[in-house]
């Protein structure tokens, strides 16, 4: 089945909406965290992810959308998470910080953005867990799905047979159909927190 990561970003009271998918059938919590320099938009800084982890129930699936990993690596010690995803694109030693994320017994995940050749991550496959394909152009949620992403996943699937395929970004109860063929983790934003019911659309893309 497919697992469901929220993502709270543009949820209006991040807290109150944790306190919610607490109590729902979501697998883990997707945090983004954004440093105004790798994408247009300042987001969850390290003091609020720190702040939302204590209301958390779900482990933590990190997305960092930021030119300077380690700066935030290095104070996520002994936390409930699951993955820490840091981008390909960022002009840093790769490979240094995937052992910094596992020196730290997390998960490790590499994020790749629409337009970055897919093959750029083939050298970090068997190194990672995890890959976050963007089904958007990060910064911001409630984007429309980009329907190409989905052939990454193919190509990344047929290469590598255990890998952990994750997507985000405008999905929605409309693609959760087709994309479920493909990936094993969905991360959802405005879809879930501008529910009403927040269950209830959890399990619509679950089902
Ligand atoms: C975008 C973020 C996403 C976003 C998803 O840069 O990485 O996690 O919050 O939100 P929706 O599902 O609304 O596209
Ligand atoms: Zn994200």
């Amino acid at each position: 089945m497919i697992k469901i990561s929220p993502s709270i970003l543009a949820s209006k009271d991040r807290i109150e909406s944790i306190k919610k998918l607490n109590n729902t059938n979501a697998d883990y919590l997707h945090i983004d965290t954004m440093d105004g320099l790798f994408v247009p938009n300042t987001q969850m800084p390290l003091e609020e992810i720190l702040e939302l982890e204590k209301h958390s129930k779900l482990p933590l699936d990190i997305h960092l959308m930021v030119e300077d990993p380690e700066k935030y690596i290095n104070y996520l010690e002994n936390k409930n998470i699951e993955y820490i995803t840091i981008h390909i694109e960022i002009d840093k030693d790769i490979d240094y910080l995937i052992n910094k994320i596992k020196s730290l017994n997390y998960k490790v995940g590499l994020s790749i953005k629409p337009n970055t050749e897919v093959s750029k991550l083939i050298p970090y496959l068997d190194k990672i867990d995890l890959v976050l394909i963007m089904s958007v152009e990060p910064g911001f949620g409630g984007q429309e799905f980009m329907p190409d992403s989905l052939e990454k996943a193919k190509y990344l699937r047929n290469i590598n047979k255990d890998i952990i395929l994750e997507i985000d970004g405008g999905i929605k109860d409309t693609n959760i159909d087709e994309v479920k063929k493909h990936v094993d983790i969905a991360v959802v934003g405005s879809y879930i927190t501008n529910s009403t019911d927040y269950n209830e659309a959890i399990n619509k893309l679950k089902n």
